[in-house]
């Protein structure tokens, strides 16, 4: 057992400006609100600018979680940075993120893509190396910019995702407080890895709105109930492990968040885990998907919100594209 324990310290959101609702996309393709809102919750998303790059995101939201931690951005030793689709191929975002917050005491810097779950995947990480003892103060960050592999000709899946960054820094808890990571859980079901895709072909090239013009060649592959059904079935298996692991019933919990990319899903997996609506956190219907952005924003919200206190326990669960998937129990 380790001396030290992990808590959060600081949390920031970014959305751009440029909200996108279903009537917008009703103008462009055939679609309406009314199929939207009842297979996905979603009302409006936000795209980033064309010029508005994934780290531009990620440094608006840093920016507020470090302000929130009262740190200055030389006090962070450890950048961690989820990304699906990164601005560069090289160098890594983590590397752009610490120029653009002006740290300069050559911090480790890394990229780490398991697309909607990588938040989770990252905090479990940032949680080992703070437990370690080698790191104290570490930024991590889950930033897409979804509109970049958004093929706006397909409307099966165009409707899904939003952009967005959010960003937490966790820290070493002092003496005596109670914040900690109570229990975690990491997987990826290989299996069935080409029901969520974005082919390589498209990876290795620049991708641009008017190469996804042609989205026969560049789109998201995704077979959406192949993608809904495991989604809801393991969110809830690790959910449930978790509570069961760390003995904690769910009337003791405080908080549920889930990953935000449907709101069927979310509550299909809170019927599943049996959690009273209330104790669910939801901005899907106001930002769509946003990948591994949605849980570090979501909880930005619910503190900012004043739903999450300290010492609130917190269930958090994704799943995305790999398959892969995560699970975290917090005390906050
Ligand atoms: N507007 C209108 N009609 C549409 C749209 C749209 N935007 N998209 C699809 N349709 C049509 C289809 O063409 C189909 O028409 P058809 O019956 O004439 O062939 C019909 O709607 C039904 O399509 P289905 O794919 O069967 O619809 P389903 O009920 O499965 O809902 C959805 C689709 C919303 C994608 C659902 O499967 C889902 O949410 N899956 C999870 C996918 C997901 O969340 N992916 C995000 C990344 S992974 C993650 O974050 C967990």
């Amino acid at each position: 057992m380790s001396k030290y324990q992990t808590k959060i310290l600081g949390t920031g959101k970014y959305h751009p400006s440029k909200v996108m609702t279903n009537d917008d996309f009703a103008k462009i393709m055939d679609t309406n609100d009314q199929w939207i809102t009842e297979r996905t919750g979603i009302k409006e998303r936000r795209f980033a600018e064309k010029d508005e790059l994934n780290v531009d995101m990620a440094t608006h939201a840093a920016k507020m979680a470090l302000k929130e931690a009262n740190l200055q951005p030389d006090d962070i030793d450890f950048i961690l940075y989820q990304v699906t689709l990164p601005d560069y191929y090289f160098p890594n975002s983590a590397s752009n993120l610490q120029e653009k917050l002006g740290i300069t005491n050559k911090c480790p810097a890394l990229d780490i893509n398991a697309a909607c779950s990588g938040y989770l995947y990252g905090f479990v990480l940032a949680d080992s190396l703070i437990k370690s003892g080698l790191y104290k103060n570490i930024l991590l960050i889950g930033a897409e910019k979804t509109s970049n592999f958004n093929a706006f000709k397909d409307r099966s899946t165009s409707v899904l995702f939003g952009d967005a960054a959010g960003a937490t820094v966790l820290s070493r808890s002092s003496e005596g407080e109670s914040s900690a990571v109570l229990g975690s859980v990491l997987g990826s079901d290989s299996s069935k890895l080409d029901s969520l895709a974005m082919p390589n072909s498209a990876g290795a090239n620049e991708v641009t709105h008017e190469m996804l013009e042609n989205f026969e060649d560049k789109k998201v592959v995704m077979n959406g109930q192949v993608v809904f059904k495991n989604a809801v079935k393991t969110m809830a298996k690790h959910s449930l492990e978790l509570l069961d692991n760390a003995g904690i019933s769910m009337d003791e919990l405080s908080w549920f968040i889930p990953h935000q990319a449907n709101l069927r899903i979310i509550e299909a997996v809170g019927q599943m885990v049996k959690c009273p609506q209330e104790k669910v956190i939801v901005n899907v219907q106001k930002y769509a998907n946003t990948s591994s952005a949605s849980i570090p924003v979501t909880l930005n919200e619910g503190i900012a919100e004043g739903k999450i206190k300290r010492g609130d326990t917190i269930l958090m669960t994704a799943f995305g594209a790999g398959l892969t998937s995560a699970g975290i129990l917090i005390r906050y």
